[in-house]
């Protein structure tokens, strides 16, 4: 490992996300300054470079959507701040979208080594594509990492943030490809008792172990 890269934490699932107060484009901003929403944060490799011009683009676009779940998002990359305002004032100009979230400027790349944004066998030198769903109390609740070469899904972004914000309001699990509106998942009995006792709740089971209900709409 190259030195100065060495990872010494990395976030877990269920697990505080670390602190951390970094420069950004909307001036110097700290984790906690989100307690109380949901934030998701993401990492981009560059900025001026062609797939993370379409991700900030695509993230501009939800911005209304997250903001009516209380979510806010925070962007981070290891250019200066004076290259994020060139850049997004470049996307203004060139594709007419308006880049309403913070970007870090994280050129001591602290905050990209505190979360393991950087995968030196992708590049020494960027952040690869992650995404960190925070919690309004703290807690890392997902994290999902892309290749420099794909560009992230944020209908995606917009279900895992549905997804869980479905499964805190009504202690349920969501299945495959889940959508708001469809049916859920009863979490599984840890009981013998509670397995004979969910086959008589009017659950549509498959069998003790698979249940699904209805949520009110
Ligand atoms: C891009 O955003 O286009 C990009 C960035 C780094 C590596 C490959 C593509």
């Amino acid at each position: 490992m190259e030195e100065g890269l060495e990872v010494k934490t990395l976030p877990r699932l269920g697990e505080k996300a670390p602190e951390f107060e970094a420069v950004t484009t909307q001036g110097k901003l700290k984790l906690s300054d989100f307690r109380g929403s949901w934030l998701i944060m993401f990492s981009h490799p560059a900025d001026f470079t062609p797939v993370c011009t379409t991700e900030f683009i695509a993230f501009a676009k939800i911005y209304d959507e997250l903001q009516k779940r209380n979510v806010q998002l925070l962007g981070l990359s290891v250019d200066s701040v004076n290259s994020h305002i060139a850049w997004i004032r470049n996307i203004e100009e060139k594709f007419g979208v308006k880049i309403p979230f913070p970007v870090i400027a994280d050129l001591d790349k602290k905050v990209s080594q505190l979360y393991g944004m950087i995968m030196p066998g992708e590049s020494k030198t960027e952040t690869t594509r992650c995404v960190f769903v925070i919690d309004p109390n703290g807690i890392v609740r997902a994290m999902i990492y892309y290749p420099l070469t794909t560009g992230r899904n944020t209908d995606e972004i917009l279900r895992l943030i549905d997804a869980l914000q479905t499964t805190d309001e009504h202690h349920v699990a969501t299945p495959a490809n889940w959508r708001p509106g469809d049916d859920v998942i009863v979490p599984p009995p840890n009981t013998q008792e509670a397995a004979e006792e969910r086959l008589k709740q009017g659950y549509e089971c498959k069998d003790w172990y698979f249940c699904k209900k209805k949520l009110p709409r």
